[in-house]
């Protein structure tokens, strides 16, 4: 996953990662609800060496959490830290998640943005994402009943 022409390295993100991609994705504008421990744990057990992360001299660019549910793949927080924007490095880390959602065979990912983060949706188009005026989300927040 490296390539001679970028000094960063891509690699599978692992629970290893937990409070680095976290500080990331904290301090990164335009996250929505971020994961605890055992909900990132969950996530990469069903979706292995589909979440990836780019490094460079063992400092953290960016990352992607991406999964699947057997039908369609899903893409969450991906964020570039501001100093490393504007190299490509967002559009590695989206290429690598399609590939591995590809290799198997899932037809579409969906990602979700705040509505008002327009340079995000901006960044997606760019990337050849089409937004979704037809449909409207649902959510139902499942309390805990001992
Ligand atoms: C969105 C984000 C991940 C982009 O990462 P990045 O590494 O700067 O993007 P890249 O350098 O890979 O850009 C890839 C392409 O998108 C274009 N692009 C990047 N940001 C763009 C924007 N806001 N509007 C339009 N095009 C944009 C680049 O010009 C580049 O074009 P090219 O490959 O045709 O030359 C980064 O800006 C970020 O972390 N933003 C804050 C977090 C966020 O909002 N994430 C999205 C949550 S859904």
């Amino acid at each position: 996953m490296n390539s001679p022409d970028r000094s960063y390295q891509l690699r599978p993100l692992t629970m290893d990662d937990f409070q680095q991609v976290t500080n990331l994705w904290r301090s990164t504008d335009g996250m929505s609800q971020l994961e605890s421990a055992e909900e990132l744990g969950r996530f990469l057990t069903r979706n292995p060496d589909c979440s990836i992360l780019a490094e460079e001299n063992g400092q953290l660019l960016g990352a992607i959490l991406c999964g699947h549910d057997g039908r369609r793949g899903y893409m969450y927080h991906a964020a570039v830290s501001a100093l490393a924007r504007g190299r490509g490095v967002g559009r590695t880390m989206v290429d690598y998640c399609i590939g591995q959602l590809r290799d198997l065979k899932i037809q579409r990912v969906t990602l979700f943005t705040l509505d008002d983060n327009c340079p995000a949706k901006e960044f997606w188009k760019h990337l050849g994402f089409r937004q979704r005026h037809d449909i409207t989300q649902f959510a139902f927040d499942i309390k805990e009943f001992s």
